[in-house]
């Protein structure tokens, strides 16, 4: 990397330039400790390598949240030859929804009795825990042995951190019987503050004599990292490569929940939570069934600054392990669990200045510029200001004092202005109406909040962020296309299209002439090599993941698994895209129809196909791209498997949403409107139309007992 691509002072990076850069920081730095420690060859100065942990360090600072498994700050010298191998988890460690009030909680545990089927003022036994913010652990037991534990990762795939995990003296190695023969127990990793405190001041001290040594000119050693805060602490402590080091850490373990299990050795979460205890991990001693969790909630803000660790809120679990089983899963997040979180923290600072981003649909997004200010454990320096119509609504003005706040890790938000009553105040902020990017006119349509840039294809930034998008992580995934590259390859006018970047190696020898890019020293040589390889890899991929990877206005990844799932590849989604411009045509019914896409959705598809360049670009692109079809789910795992499903009238042993939520775990679609593709329909009372039209097209008509009896339900 060369020093004129590395322009930005840190507050003035974008969250994705960050991103990028702590990556290619952590490449860059690892690049310099192997020839340091390993081959006694460094290629920089001292002084050179300091500015460049430095520089990760400050960015890091910044963006706590982006800081990476294997950041410089938390390797120790010659170890970082290897990282991690990655672990699968038998079952997904999944997040939790957040409650804020009162009214939040109700809406959770009204629902769960509406999903139950139970009464509005039927009981709900809940377990509180308070929630630490620390770094979840999945530790595998086998025969009552302990024998793998991981991060948490992705949530599907995490780190293998054995020999770490096996530090913690709050971790049993084995478990007294009975035990089911595999179990999965789950638990935060944390670090008590007055320890946090101390391991602090211990790294400022050993950075402090770090800087002594280098005014000395002598030999500087490993790297030392200050953390900001308990969880970056234990993060930090529990990702050592070296496990000498996480065993020198004042680490603990409280242990809380299940993963996969061979067979549940429990009733309820209470019984849980003592067989944790008989096998000798720690529970959280504040854990406790409760009644009124708006009151527990209320004792624990109030003996919250008294704990010896830090709380951003209190865990609500439903008691009973055979309804948390029946209420499954949401998205990310189970039905039965909520994380009740105690209000953000605020802050004051002034407002430097509102910058104003072109994302990759053209939408213009104000964003504040801030004197660094510490808040909600972290030091901040931009914050969200949502939109144009927000920031008129508050007449927040450049140079005026703002409450600010941060909840968790959720990005900070501009809550109001202070001091709006000064004499010398500025004049109110007008929000451009011309792209900062391109120039063309930026546009609000009908009641849409947001301002668009109409440059579409000429405008850099969306053509930029568009591609950026394309070669993401979540997306085509590309190896060395991070947004440095993107942004370097458009503009020396190589990439302008997707399709552009599979043509790259047309340009090979080019780019090899490039500064930085195969002319200088060695190790660049492969550079180019690396990065067509990567791009080469990708001619193949799931049909979801190149959905997600166009960049259609709401067709998140949720939404690409949606249609991947619905039209099994690409040549059928693009052909029925097309045939749904006809509104009331049945391609246009049936993508009304699928569960999960909305009106909203299925117009932006639609538009989307409906214009002759996105299909050129799509065209274009397939010629290199080969999304893999998503095959029909198979006829025999259930009745319903790969089964089209229309639910009508009112159930009485079900609610709607568990009906719905069990077919689909069985593999079916379920969809609103009867149509000839409909496989089944079940009828409840005071069915209507749907019925009359099952009947007439011949359509197989269910029962709610029948139905019961084919999805495996217990009778009623
Ligand atoms: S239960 C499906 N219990 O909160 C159940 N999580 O937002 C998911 N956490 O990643 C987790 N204390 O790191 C659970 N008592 C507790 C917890 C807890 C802290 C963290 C955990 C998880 C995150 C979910």
């Amino acid at each position: 990397m060369t020093a004129s691509l590395r322009p930005l002072a840190p507050e003035a990076l974008t969250e994705a330039q960050a991103a990028e850069e702590l990556a290619a920081l952590a490449a860059e730095i690892a690049h310099h400790d192997r020839l340091y420690h390993e081959k006694d060859a460094p290629e920089v100065s001292d002084a050179e390598y300091d500015l460049l942990v430095r520089r990760n360090r400050a960015i890091e600072v910044l963006f706590p949240d982006l800081i990476r498994p294997d950041s410089p700050s938390t390797r120790v010298g010659s170890a970082v030859a290897e990282g991690f191998a990655k672990s699968r988890h038998l079952a997904p460690m999944l997040s939790l929804d957040n409650a804020f009030d009162e009214a939040d909680f109700a809406e959770f545990a009204a629902r769960i009795r509406r999903f139950l089927s139970l009464a509005e003022d039927a009981p709900l036994d809940f377990i509180a825990e308070p929630k630490i913010d620390g770094l979840s652990v999945n530790l595998l037991y086998e025969r009552g042995r302990f024998v793998k534990g991981a991060t948490r990762g992705d949530g599907i795939e995490g780190e293998d951190i054995t020999p770490n995990l096996l530090t913690l003296k709050d971790l049993p190695r084995e478990l007294e019987a009975p035990f089911p023969d595999l179990i999965e127990i789950r638990g935060e990793v944390f670090m008590d503050r007055a320890d946090f405190l101390a391991f602090r001041a211990e790294q400022e001290h050993a950075l402090a004599e770090r800087e002594a040594r280098k005014e000395r000119g002598e030999k500087l050693g490993p790297a030392v990292t200050v953390p900001v805060n308990p969880r970056n602490a234990a993060a930090g402590s529990l990702r050592q490569l070296d496990s000498s080091i996480t065993a020198s850490r004042p680490l603990k373990l409280f242990a809380y929940a299940m993963g996969q299990a061979s067979e549940v050795p429990a009733d309820t979460h209470e019984h849980w939570l003592d067989l944790l205890r008989r096998w000798k991990f720690t529970v959280n001693p504040l854990s406790t069934p409760i009644t009124d969790a708006a009151e527990f909630q209320r004792k624990m803000a109030s003996e919250r600054a008294a704990l010896a660790y830090d709380i951003d809120g209190v865990v609500y679990k439903l008691n009973r392990l055979d309804w948390q089983a029946r209420l499954g899963f949401v998205g990310r997040a189970p039905r039965w669990a909520i994380a009740w979180k105690f209000p953000a923290e605020q802050a004051r600072t002034r407002l430097l200045d509102i910058e104003v981003q072109v994302g990759r649909t053209g939408a213009l997004t104000p964003r504040a510029v801030m004197a660094p200010v510490f808040v909600g454990g972290v030091t901040v320096t931009h914050a969200t200001l949502h939109n144009e119509d927000e920031i008129a609504r508050k007449d927040i003005r450049i140079g005026d004092t703002i409450t600010l706040q941060r909840a968790g890790d959720v990005i900070p938000q501009v809550v109001g202005v202070v001091d709006a009553d000064r004499p010398d105040r500025g004049p109110p902020y007008v929000f451009p109406t011309v792209c900062p990017a391109c120039g063309s006119h930026a546009v609000r349509e009908n009641d849409d909040v947001v301002r668009r840039c109409t440059g579409g294809l000429i405008c850099p930034a969306q053509t930029v962020e568009r591609l950026k998008h394309f070669c993401s992580r979540g997306a085509m995934d590309i190896e060395g296309m991070g947004e440095e590259n993107v942004i370097l390859f458009h503009e020396q006018g190589l990439v302008k299209s997707p399709a552009d970047i599979f043509r790259l190696q047309e340009h090979a020898e080019r780019i090899r002439q490039w500064e930085g890019w195969g002319k200088g020293a060695k190790t660049e040589s492969k550079r180019v090599t690396n990065l067509l390889a990567a791009i080469e890899a990708r001619r193949r991929v799931p049909l979801e993941r190149f959905l997600f990877a166009l960049g259609i206005r709401r067709i998140g990844a949720q939404n690409a698994k949606l249609l991947a799932r619905h039209y099994h590849s690409i040549a059928q989604l693009r052909a029925r895209m097309i045939d749904a411009r006809v509104i009331g045509s049945d391609a246009r019914e049936e993508l009304g129809s699928i569960q999960g896409i909305g009106p909203a959705i299925a117009t932006e598809l639609v538009e989307f196909f409906a214009e002759q360049h996105n299909l050129d670009a799509l065209d274009d692109l397939l010629r290199y791209v080969t999304p893999e079809d998503v095959p029909e789910a198979g006829e025999t795992d259930s009745p319903f498997s790969g089964r089209t499903l229309v639910f009508t009238g009112t159930l009485e042993t079900l609610s709607r949403a568990e009906a719905e939520a069990k077919a689909e775990a069985l593999r079916a679609k379920v969809t609103k409107s009867v149509s000839k593709k409909t496989d089944f329909v079940v009828v409840g009372a005071d069915a209507g139309s749907k019925a009359a039209k099952a009947a007439e097209l011949g359509v197989r008509v269910l029962s709610e007992a029948e139905f019961r009896e084919m999805a495996g339900f217990p009778p009623a």
